[in-house]
């Protein structure tokens, strides 16, 4: 399942980690980068490449939120609803993103730009309310600026 170019990074993370179990995360991240997500055949992969069981992987994948156990949009915004969040209106946020883009939280839009998906804590409470976009942190969110952000990409 892993890319040649990937196995190659495997090969050479391999020698800076002291067991194969404690690559579960960098493989995890190197297949989401590839796939988009994690299936359960990518896990029973992970399970089998670094000689752990399946239970172990899937216990990683479904406690670190950034890994996702289902194929998101190209676009996935995170609103957190945290309490430093929710207190500066990030229920609005969810709510507008979802009413703008037609779709209920975790699901797809139907040309699969987008997923919203609400999230505790990012650790940006001194800029809340804000949001995760890919990799990128939106912050101090405002309605008006959700939706110039959703405009530049649809
Ligand atoms: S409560 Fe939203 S970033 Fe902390």
């Amino acid at each position: 399942m892993l890319s040649q170019e990937n196995l190659q990074q495997f090969e050479r993370l391999q020698k800076f980690y002291p067991t194969k179990k404690a690559l579960t995360l960098p493989v995890l991240w190197m297949i989401q980068e590839q796939e988009g997500w994690i299936s359960v055949e990518a896990m029973m992969y992970v399970s089998s490449l670094l000689e752990i069981p399946v239970g172990d992987v899937y216990g990683v994948v479904t406690f670190y939120t950034m890994y996702n156990q289902q194929q998101r949009g190209k676009y996935h915004l995170q609103i957190c609803t945290n309490i430093s969040c929710q207190l500066r209106g990030a229920d609005k946020l969810v709510e507008h993103a979802c009413k703008t883009l037609n779709v209920q939280t975790e699901e797809n839009t139907k040309d699969g730009r987008f997923t919203i998906s609400k999230v505790e804590c990012l650790g940006s409470c001194g800029t809340a309310p804000m949001m995760q976009m890919n990799n990128d942190f939106v912050e101090n969110l405002s309605v008006e600026q959700l939706d110039i952000l959703l405009n530049e990409l649809k």
